[in-house]
This record gives C-alpha cells, sequence and structure tokens, in this order.
C-alpha cells in the first residue's frame, strides 16, 4: 500500500518570514498517518523550513524547486544536490513544466538532474505532461513515454519513497482547468505501465504517482480516489496555510 502523499510547490513565492509564518499556522493541523505533507520552498527558505520543522518535530519533509547536476563548479546561479542536501532538502523538483518553458530545460537536462540529484541522496519528483496541442492531437501515450524514457534512461530501480512521479498536464495548471479523474486516472495508468515495463512491476508499484494541475480542497478527493494516483502536486492552492491543511484533511485512505 503506497502512502497518499500531498507536496506543495511554493514556486517563487515565500520570504523566510513568510515560510515561518505559514509554518506556525500549518502546525495546527494534524492528519492521518497514510498521508505525508511535503513542501517544495524558494532556496532561501530551505533552511529556516528545515529548522522550524525539527525544531518543532512537525512530520514535514522539505524540498527544492529544482537542482543542478553537478555537484559543484563554475556554474553562476546555480544549486548543487550536495549543497540541498546540506540544508536539509529531502527532495528536488526536477523538470516542472516551468522550468522546461522558462529557462529550456529539456528532457536530457532532466536525465542528468536526476542523476546528480540521486548522487546526492535528494529524492527526484520528476514532472511529465503533455501540451492542450498535444492532447488534442491524442498524442497522450506517446509523449508521456518518451519524457519517461529520456528521464530514466539507464536508471536503476529506486528505492522504495526515493523516486517521485508528477503528471502535470500543462493546460491544467494554475488555469482552474483540471483534469476530470478519468483522464487524470488513464495518464497515470500510462505511466505505471511505464514504470512496469522499465523497471518491472514490483517496483512500478512502489512508485507514487502524484496529480497536478488546479488542485483544490474540492477536487482532491475525487482525484486521488482512482487507483492509480497516490497524491498530488499542489501550486497555488498551498500558499495559505489554512487551505493547504483543509486540502490534506480531505484525503482518505
Ligand atoms: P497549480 O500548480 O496547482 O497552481 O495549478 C501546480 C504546479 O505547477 O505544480
Amino acid at each position: 500500500m503506497r502512502n497518499k502523499l500531498i507536496v506543495a510547490n511554493w514556486k517563487m513565492y515565500k520570504t523566510i518570514q513568510e515560510t515561518r509564518a505559514f509554518l506556525e499556522q500549518f502546525r495546527s493541523f494534524s492528519f492521518p498517518a497514510h498521508v505525508e505533507a511535503w513542501i517544495a520552498v524558494p532556496f532561501t527558505a530551505l533552511h529556516a523550513a528545515v529548522s522550524y520543522v525539527k525544531e518543532h518535530r512537525l512530520p514535514i519533509k522539505i524540498g527544492a524547486q529544482n537542482i543542478h547536476q553537478e555537484k559543484e563548479g563554475a556554474f553562476t546561479g546555480e544549486i548543487s544536490g550536495v549543497m540541498l542536501e546540506e540544508a536539509g532538502a529531502h527532495f528536488a523538483i526536477i523538470g516542472h513544466s516551468e522550468r522546461r518553458k522558462w529557462f529550456h530545460e529539456n528532457d536530457m537536462l532532466v536525465q542528468a538532474k536526476i542523476r546528480g540529484a540521486l548522487l546526492s541522496g535528494i529524492a527526484p519528483l520528476l514532472c511529465v505532461g503533455e501540451s492542450k496541442e498535444e492532447r488534442e492531437s491524442g498524442e497522450i501515450e506517446q509523449v508521456l513515454s518518451f519524457q519517461l524514457a529520456t528521464a530514466l534512461q539507464g536508471l536503476p530501480p529506486p528505492a522504495a519513497g526515493q523516486f517521485i512521479i508528477a503528471y502535470e498536464p500543462l493546460w491544467a495548471i494554475g488555469t482552474g482547468n483540471t483534469a476530470t479523474p478519468d483522464l487524470a486516472q488513464e495518464a497515470h495508468r500510462i505511466c505505471r505501465a511505464f514504470l512496469a515495463r522499465h523497471w518491472g512491476a514490483a517496483v512500478s508499484q512502489k512508485v507514487s504517482l502524484l496529480y497536478g494541475g488546479s488542485v483544490k480542497p474540492d477536487n482532491v478527493r475525487s482525484l486521488i480516489s482512482e487507483p492509480d494516483i497516490d497524491g498530488a502536486l499542489v501550486g497555488g492552492a498551498s500558499l495559505d496555510a489554512h487551505n493547504f491543511g483543509q486540502l490534506i484533511l480531505k484525503v482518505k485512505g
């Protein structure tokens, strides 16, 4: 049985002070044991968030939203897995569609970043998803399989809990156009079937697959009731502690 996992993606929101204020409010929520909450904060808030969570013994994992593939080097402005690990990050989002779009990250770079993360003990949270045009022309299976095949090429099967995949259709991110549970399930089924071919059926059953794209407190339950949807990657609805807490409380076993 895979735990349910809800991951906040704060994007370029929240200062250190705002991060502490969020956690102060968020810690009043207590969640069922089978539901995990992770938060991907901006780099500058990593250390403060990790310290807060440790100090208050909160069962929350803190991560980053990007990572550089090398351990160190002359790469002005970049942050490595070694640095993230030292700051206490548990995971890093890799290949989010906003990074693919605005920072021209392609599937080969995504693959390199996944390797870099694993070498530093950071769990990759890989994002895949199709555009509106690709969906309309019926290419979903090809698009998802290509993204996964390139990103995971040559990678050994991960340890349980050390590799997360988020299916985030581009047309659903930040638009309010959430995928219907049926449509999301079909994409997740495609991803899990790919993992079964790539790593074997047993491993494919251990990898958590999240849905992302306009997840809100009022639609989360129907999405994660689907058999292959193990949780959600939440942008806008994760920024307010009360709203995010309510969203997690909607998750049932
Ligand atoms: P959204 O963002 O929930 O605001 O649609 C999701 C994401 O970009 O990960």
